[in-house]
This record gives C-alpha cells, sequence and structure tokens, in this order.
C-alpha cells in the first residue's frame, strides 16, 4: 500500500465500479480497481472501503457513520503507525500477542524460507519437521509432567479441544457422565459455542443461547473487591479455591470433567491469587478427578515473567492452554500440552480422537514459532520482565495520587488500573458512566495522547496494560505520562 494522496483514484471515483451481489446490493469495488490499476491511494479511500466491507470484531460500527477508523498501517518496536500518520505506543502488544516486538526480519526470513520448504501440510495423519521441533522445543520450558501437544491455530480452539479431549477421555476411563466444566466469573475463554459456554461474562453470552450445556461458574479471584471481608489474601484463596469444591459436590464429582483457569485473570483486570489457591486447586482436582485446565493464552511467552506463569506460581496443571505470543501473534498457532495420561487411552485399537483444524501446526507458523523462541533466548525477554517488573510497577503505581485510580494490580508485564469513583470506599462507577467515561472518553483520549491500550469494562472499569517485553524503565516513565494525563484529565470529567 502506498500511504500517498491519491491522484488517479480520483479520477476512478467520478466513474464508479460496482458489481451487483446475490442480495442485490451493490458492491463498490473503487480501491480494487485501483489496486489492479497501480494506482496510489491512501486514507481516505481506505476509510470508505473499510466502512463498506469490514465487519470487525466486537467493535461497535454506529460510530464510524459519523466518524473514522484507526487504520493501523505498520509496526516496529513497540510502535505502531496509522493510515492518518499518527505514531503510537503499542501497550497491549497487538492483543497480548506481540512479545518480542513488532518487525523482526528473522521472523519474516523464517517464514519464507519454509514457503519455498514445505509450504503447507496438515496434521492429518502425516507429521511434518516443524511440528516435531517445535513440540519438543516448547515442551523443554513447560512445568513438569507436561510431555504431549496439540497443536490449535489459536486460544480458543485451544479450549475447545480440551474440553474435548476430557469428555473423550472419560468416555473411555468408563466414566462417561463426567462432562461438565467449571469455569471462573468474569473470565473470558473464548468465542465458539464451546469456549464461550466456558466463558464467565455474561452479557457476551445471552445472545448466543442456548450455548454447550453444563458449565458452571464459581468466584474469581479478585481481592480488591473482597479484602474487606478476609483476614489476608490467603484466606480469601482458600475460600475461593474451596468453592470449586463445593461446586463439584453440588454438582456430583461424577460429572465434572474439568476446571479452567487463567493464572492472571484477564477479564475484569488482571486477577493474580496467592498460591495457595493453587495448590488447593491441585488437591480439589485430584480428589475428585477433575482436569485442571491452565488457560495461559495470554500468560504464556514471557508475559508474567516466567516462561510460563504456572511456573511463577507453582501451578501444576494437567492441561495448559496456549497461543498468542507462541509466534509473537505474526501467525496464528495455538498449543495445548497435556500430561501422557490423558493420551495413553487413544494410542490403542481402533481408537483416535476425531478433531482437528486444517491449519493448526501450519509449518509457516510452527517455522516462526521456533524462530521466535530464538529471539527469547537471544535476547533473554523473560529475564528483563523479571528484572524490570517491580520498577514497572512501581512507576504505575505513582498514579495513585490521581483519585480516579483505584487499585493497580498484575504481575510481569501485565498489569490493570481499575477506576473508581472514590479511593477510600472503593466505589465504582455505574453502567452509563462507565459507559461515557470508557467509550465516550477515555479509548480515544488513550489513542490521541499516543497509547494503543484498553479501557474495559466487563468487570469493573479497567485500563489494561501489557506491552511488547522488550520495553524497560524509560517506557514505563513514557507511558505513566500518557496515563497520567490522560486519567486526570477523566477525573475531571466526572
Ligand atoms: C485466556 C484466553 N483464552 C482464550 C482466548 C481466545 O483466544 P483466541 O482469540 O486466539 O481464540 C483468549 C483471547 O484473548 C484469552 O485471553
Amino acid at each position: 500500500m502506498a500511504p500517498k494522496k491519491s491522484k488517479g483514484l480520483l479520477g476512478l471515483i467520478g466513474k464508479k465500479k460496482s458489481k451487483k451481489s446475490d442480495s442485490g446490493a451493490r458492491k463498490d469495488l473503487r480501491l480494487f480497481e485501483a489496486m489492479r490499476a497501480g494506482e496510489s491511494f491512501g486514507d481516505k479511500e481506505l476509510q470508505r472501503s473499510a466502512k463498506d466491507h469490514l465487519w470487525m470484531h466486537f467493535t461497535r460500527h454506529s460510530p464510524y457513520q459519523t466518524k473514522d477508523m484507526t487504520i493501523i498501517t505498520r509496526a516496529e518496536g513497540h510502535y505502531l503507525w496509522d493510515s492518518k500518520g499518527n505514531k503510537v505506543i503499542d501497550g497491549l502488544s497487538g492483543l497480548f500477542a506481540v512479545n518480542a516486538g513488532h518487525g523482526h526480519q528473522e521472523l519474516a526470513d523464517a517464514a519464507a524460507k519454509q514457503m519455498m520448504e514445505l509450504d503447507f501440510m496438515p496434521l492429518w495423519a502425516y507429521a511434518h519437521p516443524r511440528a516435531i521441533e517445535l513440540a519438543e522445543r516448547l515442551l523443554s520450558y513447560a512445568p513438569k509432567d507436561l510431555n504431549r501437544i496439540f497443536f490449535t491455530t489459536g486460544g480458543g480452539e485451544a479450549v475447545e479441544t480440551a474440553w474435548k479431549i476430557a469428555k473423550q477421555y472419560y468416555k473411555l476411563k468408563g466414566k462417561p457422565t463426567k462432562t461438565k466444566v467449571i469455569s471462573r466469573m468474569t473470565a473470558y475463554h473464548g468465542t465458539s459455542h464451546g469456549a464461550l459456554s466456558i466463558t464467565g461474562i455474561a452479557a457476551m453470552k445471552a445472545m448466543f443461547e442456548p450455548l454447550v450445556p453444563s458449565t458452571i461458574r464459581v468466584p474469581n479471584t479478585n481481592w480488591y473487591r473482597s479484602k474487606h471481608l478476609f483476614k489476608s489474601e490467603e484466606e480469601f484463596a482458600l475460600w475461593a479455591a474451596n468453592r470449586i469444591e463445593e461446586a463439584i459436590l453440588m454438582e456430583g464429582p461424577d460429572t465434572v470433567a474439568a476446571f479452567y483457569v487463567e493464572p492472571i485473570q484477564n477479564s475484569g483486570g488482571c486477577f493474580t491469587a496467592h498460591p495457595s489457591y493453587f495448590k488447593r486447586v491441585r488437591e480439589i482436582c485430584d480428589k475428585y478427578d477433575v482436569v485442571f485446565v491452565a488457560d495461559e493464552t495470554i500468560t504464556g511467552y514471557g508475559r508474567s515473567g516466567e516462561m510460563f506463569a504456572c511456573e511463577r506460581y507453582g501451578i501444576e496443571p494437567d492441561m495448559m492452554i496456549t497461543a498468542k505470543a507462541i509466534t509473537s501473534g505474526t501467525q496464528p498457532l495455538g498449543a495445548l500440552f497435556l500430561k501422557e495420561k490423558y493420551f495413553e487411552p487413544f494410542t490403542e485399537g481402533t481408537t483416535i480422537f476425531p478433531h482437528g483444524y486444517t491449519f493448526a501446526a501450519h509449518p509457516v507458523a510452527c517455522a516462526v514459532a521456533l524462530a521466535n523462541l530464538d529471539i527469547y533466548d537471544r535476547e533473554k525477554l523473560v529475564d528483563n520482565v523479571r528484572t524490570n517488573s517491580p520498577i514497572f510497577r512501581k512507576t504505575l503505581e505513582k498514579l495513585y495520587d490521581i483519585p480516579i485510580v483505584g487499585d493497580v494490580r498484575g504481575d510481569g508485564y501485565f498489569f490493570a488500573i481499575e477506576l473508581v469513583k472514590n479511593q477510600e470506599t472503593r466505589e465504582t462507577f455505574t453502567k452509563e458512566e462507565s459507559e461515557k467515561l470508557l467509550r465516550g472518553f477515555l479509548n480515544s483520549a488513550f489513542y490521541e495522547a499516543g497509547l494503543y491500550c484498553r479501557a474495559d469494562d466487563r468487570g469493573d472499569p479497567v485500563v489494561q496494560l501489557a506491552p511488547p517485553l522488550t520495553i524497560g524503565p524509560k517506557e514505563f516513565d513514557e507511558l505513566e505520562q500518557i496515563l497520567r494525563k490522560v486519567l486526570t484529565e477523566a477525573w475531571k470529567r466526572v
């Protein structure tokens, strides 16, 4: 694309090229025609075509009747550029994915090389070297006892896959009624019907009911909103873990297949948990023969300060879901890690797991993942997070002098700032106030001030930060300055 002012295209605009679709609506293909004719085009043409043709994910389209979309055209390091020439800090690593930073030549080279060696083979009955190499390499970083990998193309597919494996495993083991999944309130685990059933965000599910039956929600570990009720965080953690046992007993242990948890829950704003929580979860899952699934779609690959958050918090899962940063977001890939015991029944007789995805373990994605892990090792990205995370936290905690900042929480390079009406009482905003604050002001104000991040109210209102793992104290200060400016202005509007 050439983000230059279009001359040639202006000619085409007069004689609008359009085609009739099946529904009878006219398709405006001026951008396509210009591209084919080698014409240059710019933001104006991209805006028009995007508004005419794109259906954006999780996006309100009504504002685009009157205002422009943000169209990101280029990325390098921890910066993004848009079609209007603005440069912003990528404070969310794309979508919790670009952990090694943008624009690595060696990832592009690995993709190109693989394209010419073996451009595509699915992992259906035939294997290929990059998938084999990657599985072994990934397992070298994995928590103990996880020694097999099922590849997918993303996190939600791995969430689905883990549930289906658990269900079939128990059928093969003579426990066919063990099918249900327990997960946590406000947790996000993906959007396909199974993964959405496990997701704990009611507003995201209502339109798609009936979903896959047999999922149950238990409390998450929102310590900020619970601390007045408990003597210590550990006591709260044990209380929360015991709710899982209660749910298993209520449903009947013979009916429960799995418990899903993010080591740091994203939705609701970076809910960490006292290590006793995960220890107790392990005990409960052992006691009732329930698969303990750690969803590390976001926390995996260094985000927490260890390669996997399971290692950081001493979590011993039966299955572990990873995706996103496995390729630093540059290729779609997910990897579900499992204990061998879940694979064993599938090695007998004619048994198969009738499940798979055309593009899972795509050779190009696997080659890029291997190159991405080389970058991790060489640039010591995980060490960088471990060393600098306390400085990141301290820098963000300076914001407590702005009355709207209620809580700064998280770990590694993954933090949330909860916004409140009153720091003392922790009073939160009504839905209407939150709507006005987040969508009426904050998201665009952050961007205009030079920061791509996310203000979110799937739980209480929070600002979410997950920058590339390459940054350090200098960039933390830059982030803090932008946050300070925007949150100070936000407080004036409360
Ligand atoms: C914890 C968790 N699980 C699953 C998913 C779904 O992943 P994907 O969008 O790759 O399907 C996400 C996405 O952000 C996630 O954060």
